[in-house]
Formats: structure tokens, C-alpha cells, sequence
């Protein structure tokens, strides 16, 4: 007689459980858990399929095939309940991944052209149409560039005045160009007269980033050297620019200065853009941008010293020349208000977006 956990009854009792458990299992981890309960290895199923080897030979086969077919209906069970929990969990995640196509897809910020970038080239656009050619030179430039042959020998205070950045050793003979005059010694030695250039650039200087300075920034650095150049042509020069960039009206004055590479030299203001110089005199109408002096400085100039051209190899009894250099972002902030520098050095797209697409 076989025992009682391989009678029918008893078998049929651990299939009810069985299908019970998967019913009731809500997920594939329910679903796991009972068919580890049911049809694992030491589930009841299991024992009494391994119970069946001490039963007579004659009794196996018979109970043999009850076992099977309880095992059978469990496992059929299982996988039909796994199909269905997968199909569940599968047409879940089409719903909740599923992409939303009227999402907005444009709210990306369009680039803009930086206005550092579109200044330069308009001011360069105003020396082509007169002629001039666009020069250019390196930023990381030769001592005797930047300093000697423009007359500012190695004792000369404006090495140290300039707050030079020395590149590698001291005596590497290498800096990171303090102006963009060194363009002004590479022309005049690479180019015979007559030479009529601009050079927008790069320039460092040992600074730190505030709302009116940097550590880097821009210049534009202009040189004519030619036969019977006067300074009426720089002054001529110079309002010009004057114009094109800030509109009619808005001429330059210059005042007597020093640089060792122009001689003589000067500084170059401009007319207030804001008072136009009416606040000058008046003290009901104060102008902040000019403390009411009604000239703002913008750079510097001069003719170009006949030291210099020696230097470089043309004779100063046949040529002379005039120079200037002036600052981009100084230029910017006048022409479009930009108050603070640092906002043209971060980069932020929300600042060049306020100068539009322009070319
Ligand atoms: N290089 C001078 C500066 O950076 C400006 C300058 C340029 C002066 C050309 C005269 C002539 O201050």
C-alpha cells in the first residue's frame, strides 16, 4: 500500500495549493517565490516524486505517472501565469516610457555670434573700405617683440608697469603679448612701405577679472607708415573710427602722453556718448559715465618713433607713420552698454543673445 503523501487526495491537495499560490501571485517576484514554494526542490511535490524510488517496482509506474501529472499541472500553471505577469509588466512599460511627441522640442537656446567677435570685425570692415589690410601676429610672442623693438629696452620700467606674464623660464625670452603693438615690428619688418594695417587681437596682462578689467582681452592695434604721414592723418584716422562706431557727431580729442614706440605720443579720448559733453560746466545735469568731463579715454597713439623704424629697417628720413591701440571691450561697453566685463568673458548665452544674430 502506498503512503499517504503519494495518494491522490494528498497529491491533489498540493496542486490546489500550488494553483492558488500562483494565482494569487500579483508579480513576477510573487511568481518566483511560489514556484519555489511548489516546484522547487524541497517543495511537497518534490519530496514525493523522490519518495516514489522506495516504493515496490511494480507500484512505481503507476504512482510514477500520478506524480507526473501533478507536477505537470503545476509547472503548466507557472509558466502560463509567467507569460501572462511578463506581457503585464511589458505593456506597463510601453505606457510609461512611451515618448510624449507633443513635447516642446525647441526650447534649446540658439547660439549667438560673440559681440567681441562681431566688433572686431566691424571695425576691421571700416579699415578694409579705407584700404587697410587685416594683420595678425602671435599671442604667445617673443620679448624682443613686445618690448625692445619697440624701444622699451630690459631696464625700461613699462616691462614691469605692462604686468607681464613671462612664459616658462625667466629667461625663456617668451611672453604672452602685453599689446598687440608687437603686429606693428612683425609688419614693419615682413612688409616695405607703403603699409596701412589693423590688427585686432588677444592680449594678457597680470590683472584680475573685475568689471573693468581682465586678465585677457582685446586691442586693436592700427599702423601706417608711408611717405609724408602727419598726425592731421592719425587725428583724421581716428575720428573716422570714431564715427563708424559710436555715430556722428563723436570725435576724439588727444592729449600729450608718453610711449616709447611713438613720438609723439599721445592719449585718445572721446567725445561722452552719453552728455556729448554738455554736462561739462553744468552742475544740474552731472554725466556719471564721463564724471562731467565730457571726454572718456579710449586708447592710445602717436607717430610712430623713427627709433623704431630703424629698427625694423625703414629709413625715418623717407617714412614716417602713425600708430594707435585701443581696447575692444572698452569700445564694446561704450558702443553697447555692456557695463561689466566679466559678462563677455563667461560665456553666457543669455549676454550674446542681447546683440541678436548680427553678422
Ligand atoms: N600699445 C599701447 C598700450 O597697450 C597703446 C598704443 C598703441 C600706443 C599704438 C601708441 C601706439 O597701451
Amino acid at each position: 500500500m502506498e503512503p499517504d503523501s503519494l495518494q491522490p487526495a494528498t497529491l491533489a491537495s498540493h496542486v490546489d495549493q500550488a494553483l492558488a499560490a500562483i494565482a494569487a501571485a500579483a508579480d513576477l517576484a510573487a511568481l518566483k517565490a511560489a514556484r519555489l514554494a511548489h516546484a522547487g526542490d524541497r517543495a511537497p511535490l518534490a519530496l514525493a516524486n523522490r519518495e516514489i524510488r522506495t516504493l515496490p517496482p511494480a507500484a512505481r509506474a503507476a504512482v510514477g505517472q500520478r506524480v507526473g501529472q501533478a507536477r505537470a499541472a503545476v509547472k503548466a500553471a507557472l509558466d502560463a501565469r509567467q507569460a501572462d505577469l511578463e506581457a503585464e509588466r511589458d505593456a506597463r512599460a510601453l505606457a510609461e516610457e512611451s515618448v510624449d511627441v507633443t513635447a516642446p522640442w525647441d526650447r534649446r537656446l540658439a547660439g549667438a555670434r560673440h559681440p567681441l567677435t562681431t566688433i572686431q570685425e566691424h571695425i576691421a570692415d571700416v579699415f578694409v573700405a579705407m584700404g587697410y589690410q587685416v594683420a595678425e601676429g602671435p599671442e604667445l610672442e617673443a620679448e624682443w617683440f613686445n618690448f625692445d623693438a619697440l624701444n622699451i629696452p630690459p631696464d625700461h620700467p613699462a616691462r614691469t608697469l605692462m604686468d607681464t606674464f613671462f612664459v616658462g623660464d625667466e629667461d625663456s625670452g617668451l611672453v604672452l603679448r602685453t599689446h598687440t603693438s608687437p603686429v606693428q615690428a612683425r609688419t614693419m619688418l615682413a612688409q616695405r612701405p607703403p603699409i596701412y594695417i589693423v590688427c585686432p587681437g588677444k592680449v594678457f596682462r597680470t590683472d584680475d577679472l573685475d568689471a573693468t578689467h581682465s586678465p585677457v582681452f582685446h586691442q586693436l592695434e592700427g599702423l601706417v607708415v608711408d611717405e609724408g604721414i602727419t598726425m592731421a592723418h592719425l587725428k583724421g584716422t581716428l575720428d573716422h573710427l570714431a564715427r563708424s562706431m559710436f555715430g556722428s557727431g563723436i570725435v576724439t580729442r588727444l592729449r600729450p602722453s608718453y610711449f616709447p614706440f611713438t613720438e609723439p605720443s599721445a592719449e585718445v579720448d572721446l567725445v561722452c556718448f552719453v552728455c556729448r559733453g554738455e554736462s561739462v560746466g553744468d552742475p544740474d545735469r552731472p554725466c556719471r559715465t564721463c564724471g562731467s568731463e565730457g571726454w572718456i579715454e579710449w586708447g592710445g597713439c602717436g607717430m610712430v618713433n623713427p627709433r623704431v623704424l630703424t629698427a625694423c629697417g625703414i629709413d625715418p628720413d623717407r617714412y614716417s607713420g602713425f600708430a594707435f591701440g585701443m581696447g575692444i571691450e572698452r569700445t564694446l561697453m561704450f558702443r553697447n552698454s555692456a557695463a561689466d566685463m566679466r559678462d563677455m568673458a563667461e560665456g553666457d548665452v543669455r549676454f550674446t543673445q542681447a546683440f541678436g544674430m548680427e553678422a
